[in-house]
């Protein structure tokens, strides 16, 4: 039992809580009010209906809080209070049941009521709501991939656009997909141990880092990601990345060096060009005077068997010599073009015929596959054959006379083009030389068996079609040349 003197400071510590506490018998009537209350009312209320007096309803609220604490016997809580609700706050009623002590039943007396107002937390709550509501749309509508796992790897946010990047739907990744299956290999890992790292943009942090993703299909992916770890104090509890496509961009970048060799092969070509034609020029008069004044002696003297041998063979070196320039001038396209629509099966056709009965091919099997209906496209005959003898003569020497050589002819469409292939079973074309194989004057034979210039001369005679020309390794086998020729005529190529 509590002494008077606590009963007294109960009373005022209650009355001393700035809440409004009351006590309430079962019919509803105020039994006793703390000092809180009563000011608040600014009279007694004591042995008023609670309801009446407390919120001028003529009959109890929907909720009653103290006819559930009757009803149950349990405590209770009634967020947003009785009476009419509070359009800024949430007034939550406590309630408890004062139990007779001294009957068996353990009746309810009265019922305590004890309010909180929650003013601030409710619009806690909306805000929060709409932050995280705000959030959510940014990073759903990101234009960039999000990809956010815990720290199992589960994956928990996939916006639209990562599910567009790797072909996985939103469905099949939050909860379901393990991040170790996003990056294959150990590219998860790859990227815990930079985000762990301090030197890729600080600690937890992943800056603008190429790494490859596995898309649904299991086709492998190039994209640019920035991830970052999110702690909770020093706790790693979530990783997030966002990241995007480099495909394009990859692809761009290739095309720009690839345009940019082709223009850096052009120039070269052009200067050397330039330099063949004047060398040429002044070499014509002079193999010209060689082969007149031989053939004059040869005509005019009577002269011995040897040295007329000697002199015939001054004219075949001669010949060789201005079959040289003549190549030179070509390259340098100091001859003129006669550009004609062609059948490009019969060009091919007619340069396999010329050579397929010379020793060199007597043991090389010739495939011809030449596709049907190609539109006669606009070429000068005499200088596509020369580059394509070219093409099919190396074919012969890499497979040193035995072998399989594929002729094949195709359009294709897209670019407007027809094109010639030509591989070869040969050794193929060492990378290292891949690079330099059209540059005038580069070849791997030996001294005098080769000029090099056959290859730069097909690059010139191809370019000066406003085609291209194109070789690769073909793995396993030997070399394949691409030729490939626009069906319509190009200003360029017109020739002079
Ligand atoms: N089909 C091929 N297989 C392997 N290597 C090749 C093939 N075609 C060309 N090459 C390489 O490219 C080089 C350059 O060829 P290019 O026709 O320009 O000159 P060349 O054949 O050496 O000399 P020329 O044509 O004056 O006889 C060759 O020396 C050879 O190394
Ligand atoms: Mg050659």
């Amino acid at each position: 039992m509590r002494t008077e003197n606590e009963k007294e400071f109960l009373i005022q510590a209650i009355d001393a809580f700035k809440r409004k506490i009351v006590v309430i018998s079962s019919d509803f009537r105020i039994l006793a009010a703390n000092q809180h209350l009563i000011e608040m009312q600014g009279r007694d209320i004591t042995g008023q209906i609670c309801y009446q007096a407390l919120y001028g309803l003529l009959f109890p609220c929907e909720h009653c809080p103290a006819q559930t604490v009757i009803e149950t016997g349990q405590p209770t809580l009634l967020k947003n209070g009785c009476g009419t609700p509070h359009p800024e706050k949430l007034v939550c009623l406590y309630s408890y049941p004062i139990i007779n002590q001294s009957s068996e039943e353990k009746e309810i007396d009265a019922v305590v009521m004890l309010d909180f107002d929650l003013p601030v937390l409710e619009g806690l709550e909306e805000k929060l709501y709409r932050t995280n509501a705000f959030l959510r749309n940014l990073i759903l509508s990101s234009v960039d991939g999000v990809i956010a796992a815990d720290m199992s790897g589960m994956i928990f946010i996939f916006n639209d656009a990562a599910a567009e990047i790797s072909g996985y739907s939103i469905d099949e990744t939050i909860n379901y997909l393990n991040i170790r299956n996003f990056y294959p290999g150990d590219g998860a890992r790859e990227i815990m141990k930079k985000l762990r790292s301090d030197d890729y943009g600080g600690k937890g942090k992943l800056k603008s880092c190429h790494v490859d993703v596995r898309c649904k299909g299991g086709e492998i992916i190039p994209i640019s990601l920035n991830a970052a770890v999110v702690y909770e104090g020093d706790l790693e509890v979530a990783t997030i990345g966002f990241f995007h496509d480099l495909r394009e961009s990859l692809q761009m970048k290739s095309r720009l060096e690839r345009t940019q060799m082709q223009l850096l092969q052009a120039e070269k070509m052009a200067s050397l060009g330039k330099l063949a034609a004047g060398v040429a020029h002044q070499l014509n008069n002079p193999l010209g005077g060689i082969t007149l004044f031989s053939k004059l002696i040869l005509e005019e003297h009577d002269l011995e068997e040897s040295i007329r041998e000697d002199l015939n063979r001054i004219l075949r070196d001669a010949q060789r010599c201005r079959d040289t320039v003549k190549e030179l001038l070509e390259f340098a396209r100091q001859t003129r073009y006669n550009i004609q629509p062609h059948d490009i099966n019969r060009a091919v056709s007619r340069t396999l015929f010329l050579l397929e009965n010379q020793p060199l091919f007597q043991n090389i099997t010739i495939i011809k596959d030449l596709a049907p209906s190609l539109p006669a496209i606009p070429i000068d005959a005499h200088q596509i054959n020369h580059a394509l003898m070219n093409i099919i003569l190396n074919a012969a020497q890499a497979m040193d006379g035995k072998g399989r050589l594929t002729v094949k002819t195709g359009a294709v469409p897209e670019k407007n083009r027809v094109c010639i292939e030509i591989s070869d079973t040969g050794p193929g074309i060492p990378e290292d030389v891949l690079s330099r194989i059209f540059e005038p004057f580069f070849t791997t034979k030996e001294e005098g068996k080769g000029t090099g210039l056959g290859l730069s001369l097909v690059y010139s005679i191809v370019e000066n079609h406003g085609g291209a020309v194109s070789v690769k390794n073909k793995t396993g086998e030997g070399a394949v040349f691409i030729i490939e020729l626009p069906t319509e005529v190009k200003e360029a190529g017109s020739g002079k």
